[in-house]
């Protein structure tokens, strides 16, 4: 199985903050999608939530939750990461795509992190993903982005492979 981690993270590996992201990227978004189409994406029960249309069409949504009554439409339910990877029905890499508690409990076995790292550090985040350890790391290519009328903040897209 080929695990890849997909996270848009500030300067202080954060996240998210109240249940949603730290900030609109139209770009991020984009690169996202190019990435994950055609491939099965697993994700926890409340970055399911924090979707305003729900799951991600041309997807497998894989969403894991300790509770056996969660049924919501469009998506396989997993009780356990085992049983997520398990369910994947969609050609590989398996795409892991949040939240923090779904990064922290599959980080041992990722292979391939493709970060976008916002240039500024949100005060008010409330979620992290886990500490990147750089000598872990190898960086195989970075694109930097400038801010714009549509892009608050600098950004790069990172693709590191586990070393
Ligand atoms: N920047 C990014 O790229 C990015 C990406 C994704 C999410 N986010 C942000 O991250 C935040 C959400 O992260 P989060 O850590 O709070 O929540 P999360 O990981 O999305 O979901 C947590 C839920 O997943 C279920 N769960 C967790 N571990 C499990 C396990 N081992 N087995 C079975 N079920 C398990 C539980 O659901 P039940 O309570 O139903 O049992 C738990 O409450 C939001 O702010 C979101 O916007 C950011």
């Amino acid at each position: 199985m080929s695990l890849h981690a997909i996270v848009a993270i500030d300067e202080a590996g954060a996240i998210g903050f109240n249940g949603q992201l730290l900030c609109h990227l139209p770009l991020d978004l984009k690169h996202f999608k190019a990435l994950t189409t055609g491939h099965a994406i697993v994700m926890g029960r409340k970055t399911l939530e924090s979707f305003p249309r729900g799951p991600l069409p041309g997807r497998q949504n894989i969403v894991l939750s300790r509770n056996k009554d969660y049924a919501p439409q469009g998506v396989t339910v997993a009780a356990t990461i085992a049983a997520a990877l398990k369910a994947v029905d969609m050609p590989q890499p398996v795409f892991v795509i949040g939240g923090a508690q779904i990064y922290r409990a599959t980080f041992p076995r990722v292979t391939t992190l493709h970060l976008t790292v916002i240039h500024h550090t949100f005060a008010q985040a409330d979620t992290f993903f886990p500490t990147i350890d750089p000598g872990e790391w190898h960086l195989l290519d970075e694109e930097r982005h400038e801010p714009d009328e549509r892009h608050p903040y600098a950004f790069t897209f990172k693709t590191l492979t586990r070393r």
